[in-house]
C-alpha cells in the first residue's frame, strides 16, 4: 500500500513538473502558465504593447506636459503610472527564450521607475513625478533598444 501511494504521489509531482514547462508562442515570446495562475488574454507582444502600455504611455505624456490644477490632473497621472507598473510586471511571463535575463531586468527597471512616478503621484510632488518619468522612459527604451533595434524610442 505504501509503496502504491508514493508511486501515486511521484507520478502527481511529475505531472505537475511537466505541465510547469514552458512552452514559446510562435513569436518566441513565451507566454504559457500552468492553468489557475496568471494567464495572457493576447499572445501578441505588439498588441500587448499597442493596447495597454501605448495609451497609458500617451495619456501620461498629456498628463505630465504641465503640473496639474487639481485632483482629476493627479489621479490621471496616479492611474497611468500605476497601470504601467503594474503591466510590466506581465512582462516577465513573456520573455523571449534568447536574452531572458536582460529582458527581466528591463522590466524590472520599468516597474521600478514606474512605482517611483506613481508615488510621485500620490504625494502630489511634481518634480518628483517628472524625475520619475523620464527615468521611467528611460528604462523602456533601454528594452525597446535591445529587443527591438531601436525602434520605438519614446519622448517625454
Ligand atoms: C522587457 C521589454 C520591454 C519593456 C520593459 C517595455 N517594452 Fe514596450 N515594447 C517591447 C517590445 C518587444 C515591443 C515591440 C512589440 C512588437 O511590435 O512586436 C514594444 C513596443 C512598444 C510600443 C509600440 C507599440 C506599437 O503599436 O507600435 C510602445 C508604445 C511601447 N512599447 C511602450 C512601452 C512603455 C511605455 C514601456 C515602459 C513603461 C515599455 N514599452 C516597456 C518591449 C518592452
Amino acid at each position: 500500500m505504501l509503496r502504491f501511494v508514493c508511486a501515486f504521489a511521484l507520478t502527481l509531482a511529475a505531472m505537475a513538473l511537466f505541465s510547469a514547462a514552458p512552452e514559446s508562442s510562435a513569436a518566441g515570446y513565451n507566454s504559457s502558465v500552468p492553468e489557475n495562475d496568471v494567464e495572457p488574454v493576447e499572445q501578441s507582444m505588439h498588441e500587448f504593447m499597442e493596447y495597454v502600455f501605448q495609451p497609458a504611455y500617451l495619456r501620461l505624456k498629456q498628463s505630465m506636459a504641465a503640473a496639474p490644477a487639481d485632483n482629476k490632473g493627479w489621479k490621471a497621472i496616479k492611474a497611468d503610472s500605476l497601470t504601467l507598473a503594474e503591466s510590466c510586471n506581465l512582462l516577465f511571463s513573456r520573455a523571449p527564450e534568447e536574452g531572458r535575463a536582460d529582458w527581466n531586468a528591463h522590466a524590472k527597471a520599468s516597474r521600478e521607475k514606474g512605482a517611483a512616478l506613481y508615488a510621485a503621484g500620490v504625494k502630489k510632488d511634481f518634480a518628483a513625478a517628472g524625475t520619475a518619468w523620464k527615468a521611467m522612459l528611460e528604462s523602456c527604451n533601454t528594452c525597446h533598444r535591445q529587443f527591438e533595434n531601436g525602434k520605438h524610442i519614446l519622448q517625454p
